[in-house]
C-alpha cells in the first residue's frame, strides 16, 4: 500500500527504513521526517504524515514483544499518539479519511 503519494513511498519502505534506524540508534525518537531523510527523500505536501505515523507507530508496537527495550519505545509510541491528538483538527480529518 502506498502511503506517501508524492514520493511513491509504501508501507513496507518505511517499517525497512524503521528497522534500520531502531537497529543503529534504539531509542530515537522515530518521526516521518527521520523516515523520509533515510529514504533520501523528503515530505513535500506532507499530507501523508499522519497516516506515516501510524505505519511506524504500529510497526514499533510489533517488534516491542522481542525487544529489550520495551518499555522504553512503548513511552515512545504513546507520545507520539499524544502529539498526534493534539495535531490541527484539518490535519486529523486527512488522516482518518
Ligand atoms: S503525500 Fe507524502 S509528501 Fe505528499
Amino acid at each position: 500500500m502506498i502511503v506517501c503519494h508524492c514520493n511513491v513511498l509504501t508501507v513496507e519502505d518505511i517499517q525497512g527504513a524503521v528497522d534500520e534506524l531502531l537497529t543503529e540508534m534504539p531509542l530515537r525518537v522515530i518521526t516521518p521526517g527521520l523516515v523520509y531523510r533515510r529514504l533520501g527523500t523528503r515530505g513535500r505536501c506532507c499530507g501523508c504524515f499522519p497516516l506515516a505515523i501510524d505505519v511506524i507507530n504500529a510497526h514499533i508496537e510489533k517488534r516491542l514483544a522481542t525487544d529489550d527495550l520495551a518499555e522504553r519505545r512503548q513511552q515512545i509510541v504513546e507520545q507520539q499518539r499524544a502529539y498526534r491528538a493534539n495535531m490541527p483538527q484539518r490535519r486529523r480529518m486527512a488522516a482518518d479519511a
